[in-house]
C-alpha cells in the first residue's frame, strides 16, 4: 500500500527553539522512514509579521541546514522551502474564497499576535491558518505532526477541506492532527506557564538550538523554578516540571525516573545538570548544522531538488482544485 504523507514546516524567525526541536523537528526524523514525508521551511508564513530581508534569508538557510542535522534525510524525504513553490500562495487565493472573516479572526494564534503587534495588523497575519491549510492540502496530507499550539490550525484546515470537498466535489484529503505527548509542549523558562516561543523578546525566555554552551548555561541557570526544594512533576511546580520534561526528552527517560535521579539534589545542582544534558545532546547537531550550512554546493542542490519534488506534487493537486472551479 502507499505510505500515508506527512507534512509539517518551522517558520524562519529568529532561531529555531527547544521547543521546535522537541515538538517537531525530532518527531518528524522518527517518522520520516514509515511516511511519505514533506517538511518545509514556512518563509511566507514569516512575513506575517515585519522581518529583516536578510535576516530572514539567513534564517531560512540556517533553519534547512538544522533541518538536515537532526537527520531529516533530503533522499528519504520532501525539505524545501514554501516561497520556492507558488502553489502556496495560488491554492491560498481559492481557500481564501470559502474562509470566513469570522472563524479567521476567532483564531487564538491571530489573537495573540495582534495584540503584540498592534501596529500591523495586516491581512496576512489574519490569513496565516489558510495559507497553512493550502500548504497541507497540497500535498493529500493524511497527518499533521505539530505541537499543541497548532491543533486550531490543523482544525480549521479540516474544516476548509471539507467545506471545499462539499461544494466542489471530492478533492482534498482531510487530514488528522498529530500530536505526540512527549515534547508537544514546552514552557518558557521565564514564564512556565507560558509556551517556549523563538519569537519572545526575552531571550532569556529559551533555549534556542544555536546558543552557545555558557549561554545555556546561563539561561537554565535563571530559569523561573517557585521557592521550593524538592524535585517533583506538578501542577503548582510549572518551572521544575518544565525542565524535568527538558531533562527527561533528551536523556529518553520518562519523568518519574527522571525524578529519582535528582531525589535529594537542590534547585542549583539540578539546574546545571539540566543545562549539561542540553549542551551535550546539542554539540554534535550544532557542529553538523554548522558544517552542512557552510558546504553553499550542497545546500543549492537539495534547495534545488526539494523544490522540484514539492512543485511536482503541488501542480497535480492545483491543477485538480483549477478544473473543479471552473478555471
Ligand atoms: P514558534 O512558535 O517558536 O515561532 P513555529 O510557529 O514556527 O514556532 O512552530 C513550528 C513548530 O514547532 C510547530 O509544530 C509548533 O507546534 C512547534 N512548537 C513551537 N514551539 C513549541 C513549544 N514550545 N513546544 C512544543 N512545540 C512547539
Ligand atoms: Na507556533
Amino acid at each position: 500500500a502507499d505510505k500515508k504523507v506527512i507534512f509539517s514546516g518551522i517558520q524562519p524567525t529568529g532561531k529555531p527553539t527547544l521547543g521546535n526541536y522537541l515538538g517537531a523537528i525530532k518527531h518528524w526524523t522518527s517518522m520520516q522512514n514509515e511516511y511519505d514525508s514533506i517538511f518545509c521551511v514556512v518563509d511566507m508564513h514569516a512575513i506575517t509579521v515585519q522581518q529583516d530581508p536578510a535576516e530572514l534569508m539567513k534564517n531560512t538557510f540556517n533553519l534547512l541546514a538544522l533541518y538536515i542535522a537532526c537527520r531529516l534525510d533530503p533522499d528519504k524525504s520532501t525539505l524545501f522551502v514554501q516561497s520556492h513553490v507558488p502553489a502556496h500562495a495560488e491554492l491560498t487565493w481559492v481557500l481564501n474564497t470559502i474562509s470566513y472573516v469570522g472563524e479567521l479572526s476567532r483564531m487564538h494564534q491571530f489573537k495573540g499576535k495582534s495584540q503584540k503587534h498592534k501596529e500591523n495588523i495586516n491581512m496576512a497575519l489574519m490569513d496565516y491558518p489558510v495559507l497553512m491549510a493550502s500548504d497541507i492540502l497540497l500535498y493529500k496530507t493524511n497527518l499533521v505532526p505539530v505541537g499543541q499550539d497548532q491543533k486550531q490550525h490543523i482544525e480549521i484546515c479540516r474544516n476548509l477541506a471539507e467545506r471545499f470537498n462539499s461544494r466542489y466535489g471530492q478533492t482534498f484529503v482531510v487530514p488528522e492532527v498529530y500530536i505526540n505527548k512527549l515534547g508537544a509542549k514546552i514552557y518558557s523558562l521565564a514564564n512556565p506557564t507560558e509556551k517556549m516561543s523563538k519569537s519572545d523578546e526575552n531571550e532569556f525566555a529559551f533555549v534556542s538550538m544555536f546558543d552557545e554552551p555558557e549561554l545555556i548555561v546561563k539561561k537554565f541557570k535563571r530559569a523561573v523554578t517557585d521557592s521550593g526544594s524538592e524535585i517533583a512533576a506538578s501542577k503548582d511546580k510549572p518551572g521544575i516540571t518544565n525542565l524535568l520534561n527538558i531533562y527527561s526528552l533528551f536523556t529518553n527517560r520518562t519523568v518519574k525516573e527522571s525524578e529519582k535521579h535528582f531525589a535529594g539534589a537542590g534547585y542549583g545542582k539540578f539546574k546545571v545538570e539540566v543545562a549539561d544534558t542540553v549542551v551535550e545532546a546539542l554539540k554534535p547537531i550544532q557542529a553538523e548544522q554548522k558544517r552542512i550550512a557552510g558546504d553553499v554546493a550542497y545546500m543549492i542542490k537539495v534547495l534545488k531538488e526539494g523544490a522540484q519534488k514539492a512543485s511536482a506534487a503541488a501542480a497535480k493537486t492545483l491543477e485538480e482544485v483549477y478544473k473543479k472551479i471552473g478555471f
